[in-house]
């Protein structure tokens, strides 16, 4: 099941990476070729035994004249094991460039896909999963898949390919010298395969050590100015310092046992060379194996041991490769948001009518009580309510960011549900509570709403939001870079700047969630009288805390608790008890003391 991720994600670049499992045959068997070279030459060159060669081989050494032709060519055997040597690099080298191209296009084609998918996750299930967390799976866990199929699945294959070759090999020398020369090949690989297994654990949690420690770290640098401002430098230091010192122990800890497991397994190793020499040597004393054979046994045992004692770390880390897919399939299985171009796409003129709108989060919370508003074409709406009271949630389902759970929420007579997505959305923007400014120029930042926007479109779009002067203000203009490496707005330039770039799309009906917050009341007037003449129709609905916002406004709706509480002009409502009234109280009482004070 895992591996059908993988195996989609190499489509495409199977057969080179075929090619390149079967060139590493190749190679290995160019490998084994030098130790029966060596073993003809000891014995049947400058010794004088029957060479033992298989049926064709054999007639061609007897033509060319056996023995006494590469007596006086000795030069022979020594080219021929250079060819093998130049033979099996080019092997190796041809593997190598296969297996690579065809898995870091493998890789290449998971990240995509992994990116893709993320952003076509519906909004509400983008909350599953934190930040830092789906980072790690494209980088980390992908990288450990790449690891695999780059580097681990190719070593377990010559392994393979080493002991099939070299097994009969040298069972057909010698059986004897073959049980000696494999005692402790299956002792090695058990004791590598548990050990990488116990291992296991501690090499996971060192990465979430790091993981940790990375997270904090980023969290820590992006809320430097919080930290600052409250003096906790040192409380974060201190933290910071745990998290390192926590890394370094388990990294040591790892290191350690690592050094352990290099120094058992070699004297392992050496054991087994030890055991072939000291057997092999009494059997060639006793006559009843040549030199060339033990020879060749000992070159083999060289090539063999150290694979086998890779084996059990690429073993064990074939768990790791599939908690990485694992990992990277949980997301994959989210359904992506219903395609964005699916449904019709009506004429807006921008009426809205909710009748019996009711949401619930994810995690059951019904926020949206019965929902009911008759909306015009052109109407200015106000929105009132407390902290939580369900205003943003509202704006949301406006745009289908989120889809509402019952009721229905019509636009001009048209079943928003049924409506495309990208449609609707190019007809009913939000100005969102939080706008997100990219780490780019200005000018790119608002053409992220409109690709093809023309250089006037865009300063028409500033010039109602009051942002083109801020901009002028910048030697750079609109190719001023704001962000990270470039100039910090204030908050109530960014809001203006996000309001601009809603303003750019044209829209008949234009929703601001308390998007003018951080705006001085004297330019936020502004903001109103140039959004009022920019379009003779504009249906806008404003979620504002601020009385003198919610006054210019033809009607305004007070939501209590998700539920429209109220609703009326600023006039009706400042003269019936509730909460309309209690705040504007409040603001006004404030406003006539300031007045008062000078
Ligand atoms: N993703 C979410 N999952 C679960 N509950 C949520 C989620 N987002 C918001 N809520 C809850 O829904 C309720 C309404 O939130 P909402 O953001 O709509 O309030 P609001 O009226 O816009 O408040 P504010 O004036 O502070 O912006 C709150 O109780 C909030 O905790
Ligand atoms: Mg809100």
């Amino acid at each position: 099941m895992q591996l059908k991720v993988l195996l989609v994600a190499m489509r495409g670049s199977r057969r080179t990476y075929l090619a390149g499992l079967a060139a590493l045959a190749v190679a290995t068997i160019f490998l084994f070729l030098g130790p029966q070279i060596l073993r003809i030459t000891l014995d049947s060159v400058l010794a004088n035994e029957p060479p033992r060669l298989p049926e064709p081989l054999l007639g061609y050494w007897s033509n060319l004249g056996g023995r006494t032709f590469f007596l006086h060519r000795l030069w022979l055997p020594a080219a021929a094991l250079a060819a093998t040597a130049i033979l099996q690099g080019l092997f190796t080298c041809v593997q190598g460039r296969a297996t690579a191209r065809s898995s870091e296009a493998a890789v290449e084609r998971l990240r995509t896909a992994m990116y893709n998918h993320i952003q076509r996750l519906p909004y509400l299930d983008m909350d599953r999963f934190s930040t830092g967390d789906l980072i790690q799976r494209c980088t980390s866990d992908i990288d450990t898949i790449r690891r695999f199929i780059s580097l681990e699945a190719p070593e377990i294959v010559r392994t393979l390919a080493m002991l099939s070759i070299a097994v009969p090999m040298m069972l057909s020398m010698d059986p004897a010298l073959t049980v000696l020369g494999l005692a402790l090949v299956p002792v090695l690989f058990g004791f590598s395969l548990l050990f990488f297994l116990r291992v296991q654990r501690a090499f996971e949690r060192m990465d979430e050590s790091e993981a940790r420690m990375s997270t904090m770290l980023q969290e820590s640098i992006t809320g430097i100015r919080v930290v600052r401002a409250f003096g906790r430098q040192r409380y974060e230091e201190d933290r910071f310092s745990q998290h390192n010192e926590e890394f370094r122990h388990l990294t040591f800890g790892v290191i350690n046992n690592m050094a352990l497991y290099w120094s058992v397994s070699s004297w392992m190793s050496m054991l087994q060379v030890g055991l072939l020499l000291v057997g092999g040597s009494i059997l060639v004393l006793q006559g009843s194996v040549s030199i060339g054979v033990l020879t060749a046994f000992l070159t083999i045992q060289t090539h063999l041991l150290f694979p086998v004692r890779m084996l059990g770390r690429v073993l064990a880390n074939m768990g790791q490769m599939s908690v990485a897919l694992g990992r990277l399939q949980e997301v994959l299985r989210v359904p992506i948001e219903q395609q964005l171009d699916e449904g019709q796409r009506p004429e807006v003129r921008g009426g809205l009518s909710l009748q019996n709108v009711e949401f619930s989060y994810p995690d059951g919370s019904q926020v949206l009580h019965g929902i009911n508003c008759e909306i015009h074409p052109g109407e200015r709406i106000g929105i009132l309510g407390p902290t939580g009271s369900g205003k943003s949630t509202l704006v949301h389902l406006l745009a289908r960011l989120f889809e509402y759970s019952g009721g229905s929420i019509r636009i001009d007579g048209v079943e928003l549900n049924t409506i495309a997505k990208r449609h609707l959305r190019s007809q009913v923007a939000v100005v969102l509570q939080e706008p997100f400014l990219f780490a780019r120029t200005i000018r790119e930042n608002l053409r992220l709403a409109r690709a093809g926007a023309r250089d006037e479109e865009i300063i028409e779009a500033a010039r109602t939001a009051c942002f083109h002067e801020v901009v002028n203000g910048f030697s750079q203009g609109y190719d001023t870079m704001v962000g990270e490496r470039g100039v910090t707005l204030s908050g109530g330039q960014k809001q203006r700047l996000a309001l601009a770039r809603t303003l750019l799309r044209d829209t008949p009906v234009l929703i601001l969630d308390d998007a003018m917050s951080a705006v001085d009341t004297e330019t936020e007037a502004e903001i109103r009288q140039a959004l009022e003449s920019r379009r003779d129709r504009l249906t806008t609905i404003m979620v504002s805390h601020r009385i003198t916002t919610l006054a210019a406004t033809d009607r305004i709706l007070v939501m209590d608790d998700g539920r429209i509480v109220d609703s009326g002009r600023h006039e009706e409502l400042i003269n019936r008890p509730g909460l309309y009234q209690r705040v504007w109280q409040l603001q006004h009482q404030f406003a006539l003391q300031e007045e008062a004070a000078g």
